[in-house]
C-alpha cells in the first residue's frame, strides 16, 4: 500500500515524470480512486469492473498513466489517470478525415498528496504526449475529458469547456399508459447494435460537411458511436447491474419506425448513489439519438425536423419506462437539440433542461490549426452526447 512521503517532491522537478503503472501500482491507485468512483459497488466489485473494462478494451485502446517521482522499485506514484483511444472524424471545408480522439478519465491524486501541483503536472505532460499517442493509423486531432471539478481547472492545461446542458425526464411507472399518438417502439439488444452503429457512422460522415452552420474555417469534430464504444459502456454497466440486481441489463435502447425512417437511441444505466436503495443521482443516460431519415439530426438548421418529434418522444418514453425498473430517478439526454427538447415536452410530466456547472463538463483540447481566440471559435463539437463520456 502506498505511503505518505517524508518529503514531498516539487511537482516541477526533473525527477517527476509521466510513466505507465506496474500491475501493483495500478491496483493501488484503483483501490484509492475507487473511493471517488465506486458508486454503490464495494471496492472489490469496483476492481472487478475495472479489470473487466481493461480486458474488454486491451492495451491497444486503453492506457493507464501515472505521474511518478524517481525510478525503479523506489519510485513514488503522485497521481494517475487513464486514456481511451477512440475513433473520431473531423470535417472541414467539405472534407471528412478519420482521426484518433483520446478520452481521458479518472484523473486522481491521493488526498494526502493534493494541492501540490501533481495532477497539474500530469495533465501538462499528458496533453503533449497524447497528440502522438497510438497514432499509427490516424493522426490525433483532439482529446477530451469530462470534468467533475468545474470548468476552470482543466482549461489552464488546454482542455476548454464545451456545452454541458441536459434534458431531464422523470421516471414513470411501467403501468402509465403511453400517449396514443406516439409510434410503437421495439427494444434494442446487444446483437442489434452493430448494424445500426455502422449505418449511423455512414450517415454521420455524409451529414457533417453540408449541414455545417459554422464558418468555413471551423472544424466539425465528433466521436463515432461504434459498437465497440457502446460495448465499453455496457461492460461497465453489466458489472454494476449484476452486483446490484443479480442480472446484466438486456435492453440497450429503443427504435421506432420502418427502415429508412427509423429513430433510435442507445442508452446506459448509470448508478452514482452509494446507497443501493436510493434513486437520487441514478440516471438512465441516453447515449445517442439517431434520426435515420433527417439530414439535420446532427447539427441541422434550427426550426427544422418537426416531423421527427413524435418518433423521438417515443424512444424517450421507452427510456423513462426502462429507467423505472432499475432504481433510477430519471433519464438524461446530453446537449439535446431543439427537436429533442420539443419531444421531451410532449411527454406527460414534461421535462426540464439544466446546465451542469460542476460535474461531467465536456472539455476538449484541440491539436489542429488555431485561428480564433478560443478553441470554441475553431472547433464545433458535433453530437456532444453521453456516448463520448469516459
Ligand atoms: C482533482 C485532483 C485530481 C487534483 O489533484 P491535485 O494534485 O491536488 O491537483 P493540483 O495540485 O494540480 O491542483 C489543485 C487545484 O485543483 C483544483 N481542484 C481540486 N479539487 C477541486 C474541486 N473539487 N473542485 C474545483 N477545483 C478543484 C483547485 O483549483 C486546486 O487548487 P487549490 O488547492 O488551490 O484549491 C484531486 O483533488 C482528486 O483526485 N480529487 C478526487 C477525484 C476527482 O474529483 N478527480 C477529478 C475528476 S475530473
Amino acid at each position: 500500500m502506498a505511503t505518505v512521503p517524508s518529503k514531498f517532491p516539487d511537482a516541477k522537478s526533473p525527477s517527476v515524470h509521466l510513466a505507465h503503472p506496474t500491475p501493483s501500482e495500478r491496483r493501488a491507485f484503483l483501490t484509492n480512486n475507487g473511493q471517488s468512483w465506486r458508486g454503490n459497488l464495494t471496492i472489490e466489485q469496483y476492481l472487478v469492473r475495472e479489470d473487466a473494462v481493461y480486458d474488454y478494451l486491451t492495451p491497444a485502446n486503453m492506457t493507464y498513466w501515472v505521474l511518478v517521482d524517481g525510478d525503479g522499485e523506489e519510485r513514488m506514484v503522485l497521481s494517475s489517470c487513464e486514456t481511451y483511444k477512440r475513433r473520431g472524424i473531423v470535417a472541414r471545408e467539405g472534407k471528412v478525415k478519420d482521426v484518433v480522439g483520446h478520452g481521458i478519465g479518472s484523473v486522481f491524486c491521493r488526498p494526502e498528496l493534493r494541492g501540490r501541483g501533481y495532477a497539474g503536472r500530469m495533465m501538462e505532460e499528458l496533453g503533449k504526449k497524447l497528440q502522438h499517442w497510438q497514432t499509427e493509423e490516424h493522426e490525433c486531432l483532439f482529446s477530451v475529458l469530462f470534468s467533475d471539478i468545474g470548468k476552470k481547472y482543466y482549461a489552464q492545461f488546454g482542455w476548454q469547456p464545451f456545452p454541458s446542458t441536459h434534458l431531464h425526464l422523470a421516471t414513470i411507472p411501467l403501468t402509465t399508459p403511453s400517449l396514443p399518438s406516439l409510434p410503437p417502439t421495439r427494444p434494442l439488444t446487444t446483437s442489434s447494435l452493430p448494424p445500426l452503429c455502422t449505418l449511423d457512422e455512414s450517415l454521420l460522415r455524409h451529414r457533417l460537411p453540408p449541414t455545417s452552420a459554422a464558418s468555413p474555417s471551423t472544424s466539425l469534430v465528433t466521436f463515432l458511436t461504434t459498437a465497440e464504444l457502446l460495448g465499453w459502456h455496457h461492460v461497465r454497466e453489466d458489472v454494476i447491474a449484476t452486483a446490484t440486481f443479480g442480472r446484466p441489463a438486456e435492453v440497450r435502447g429503443a427504435v421506432c419506425g420502418e427502415e429508412g425512417e427509423r429513430v433510435w437511441c442507445y442508452w446506459l444505466r448509470s448508478w452514482y448513489n452509494a446507497d443501493g436503495t436510493n434513486t437520487e443521482r441514478n440516471h438512465l443516460h441516453v447515449l445517442r439519438i439517431v434520426v435515420e431519415g433527417w439530414d439535420g439530426a446532427d447539427g441541422g438548421a434550427v426550426g427544422e425536423g418537426r416531423e421527427w418529434v413524435g418518433g423521438i418522444a417515443a424512444v424517450l418514453d421507452a427510456a423513462r419506462r426502462e429507467a423505472s425498473g432499475w432504481q433510477m430517478e430519471g433519464v438524461e439526454v446530453w446537449n439535446p437539440s431543439e427537436v429533442v427538447v420539443e419531444a421531451g415536452r410532449l411527454l406527460e410530466g414534461g421535462c426540464r433542461v439544466e446546465e451542469r456547472e460542476t460535474e461531467s463538463i465536456p472539455c476538449l483540447r484541440w491539436y489542429g490549426e488555431r485561428k480564433g481566440e478560443s478553441v470554441r471559435d475553431d472547433v464545433q463539437w458535433v453530437a456532444n452526447e453521453k456516448a463520448a463520456w469516459c
